[in-house]
């Protein structure tokens, strides 16, 4: 922060370019220069803005919208929401022109620069200011810590319906001041993009950061969302909360958590049943789930007798919530792509979160299989036919393009690829 005390504001912001994203238009700092500095875009710009990080926004404006609507029908009392990480204010000002009123937002960066670039843009979007410095019709500008803006919030008994984290990294010390700060029901927006940490691959900071052992494995992805879920749930617990994953999104480098918190020593008692450890065969990618009892667990592979590898403990429940995915899908449905411009993309991948929420934990990954023994690969959409007919569930799933989850075993599924592979032409 003392960087940024020691910058001429003025300066800064006359550098300032114009886009847009969905219906909204944003000041931001150049990105092409910023790139050019070589350096991770967070570094190079005064005030972070990611492009990229679009369908981040688009499924958060749907999931608030969705929440909204099924838990604050009524307009008896105020939907507020705390945008605790603001930057450039691009998700309040989507949320802005995207909720169904009455709704406060609370905008809040870190970085004195956001507060006034976020005023610029509030300006730009022709929200007036005019309630008081840092206070906009509907929107309330704050320039604190997260945590502390958290604890004010508790302090005051300004309960938040949602409070969204979308941090730099890892988002493990922000989570349980938000998920205090909300008033019941609850809704935590949660993204961490630390996923070499969660996914595995730097094991050691997993331990450090989330005290909890990673699995680097063929299905790396889902047990970093899965981790991240049960993190979430330790640290309501102490406070007789629980959580409900209403809907876990896996992108190519983050992850983004929506989990509703709830009160109650039955809730806190029914997420204890699902959590658990995923076990893993290295030798030949067979898998299961075992429960935080570790008596029980045989650390031998049953169809290989190789070692078996496990991460967790973690969460081994149900990654979404049907419902609250089929609200998603009916405000996706209905809204432009102006607006959500990753629409399209979004409903595919909802459809998936349908089909796969059902399924057992650990998807597997059809390349990585066929890779390894050496096979062609067969369509997915054959192979998926194949395993039904054998009687087992099976699903894409959104975490991976080229992974399905079934309940079908490792071994009767490397049968199948290997019956299919032989009738594919070779090129
Ligand atoms: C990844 S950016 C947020 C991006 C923004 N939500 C969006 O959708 O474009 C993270 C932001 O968090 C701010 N920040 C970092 N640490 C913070 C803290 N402890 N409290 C509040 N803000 C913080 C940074 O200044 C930065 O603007
Ligand atoms: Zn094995």
């Amino acid at each position: 922060m003392e960087e940024t005390e020691e910058i001429d504001f003025e300066e800064i912001l006359s550098e300032l370019e114009i886009l847009e994203e969905g219906d909204i238009k944003l000041h931001c700092f150049p990105l092409k220069k910023a790139k050019e500095k070589g350096t991770a875009l967070k570094k190079s710009m005064p005030v972070f803005y990611n492009p990229v990080m679009i369908m981040n926004r688009d499924i958060t404006l749907i999931a608030y919208k969705a929440f909204q609507q099924k838990f604050y029908p009524h307009q008896d009392h105020t939907f507020s929401i705390t945008d605790s990480m603001a930057a450039s204010g691009i998700r309040t000002l989507r949320l802005y022109k995207f909720l169904n009123e009455p709704f406060e937002i609370i905008a809040n960066d870190l970085n004195p620069l956001a507060l006034k670039l976020i005023k610029q843009n509030l300006e730009l979007n022709g929200i007036q200011n005019a309630l008081g410095e840092n206070q906009f019709k509907k929107i309330i500008l704050h320039n604190l810590e997260a945590n502390f803006l958290c604890a004010s919030n508790i302090n005051s008994r300004n309960y938040q319906a949602i409070v969204d984290v979308d941090p730099f990294g890892t988002p493990n010390i922000f989570i349980e001041p938000a998920l205090r700060s909300l008033g019941i029901p609850g809704l935590l927006g949660i993204t961490a993009t630390d996923t070499p940490v969660l996914f595995g691959i730097r094991r050691d900071a997993c331990f450090r950061k989330y005290n909890i052992r990673p699995l680097r494995s063929t299905f790396l992805k889902e047990v970093g969302l899965r981790i991240l879920l049960y993190f979430t749930a330790i640290r309501a617990h102490p406070h007789m909360d629980y959580i409900d994953p209403f809907l876990s999104f896996s992108s190519d480098h983050y992850i983004r958590v929506f989990v509703r918190i709830n009160k109650g020593q039955i809730g806190v008692d029914q997420n204890y049943s699902n959590f658990g450890y995923m076990l893993w065969c290295p030798a030949c990618d067979w898998r299961d789930t075992g429960n935080l009892d570790f008596r029980k667990i045989s650390l031998k592979c049953p169809h290989c007798n190789a070692k078996i590898n496990y991460g967790g403990p973690l969460w081994i429940g149900k990654l979404h919530n049907d419902e609250f995915l089929n609200e998603c899908e009916e405000i996706l449905e209905t809204t432009e792509q102006k607006i959500i411009p990753t629409k399209k993309k979004l409903l595919k991948i909802l459809k998936m979160m349908k089909e796969e929420n059902d399924l057992p934990p650990g998807y597997y990954d059809l390349h990585k299989i066929c890779d390894r023994e050496t096979i062609p690969i067969a369509r997915t959409s054959t192979i998926m036919e194949k395993i039904q007919e054998k009687g087992y569930k099976v699903s894409r799933t959104h975490i991976e393009p080229h992974g399905i989850k079934s309940n079908i075993d490792i071994v009767q599924l490397k049968e199948i690829l290997s019956i299919l592979s032989k009738n594919i032409p070779l090129n």
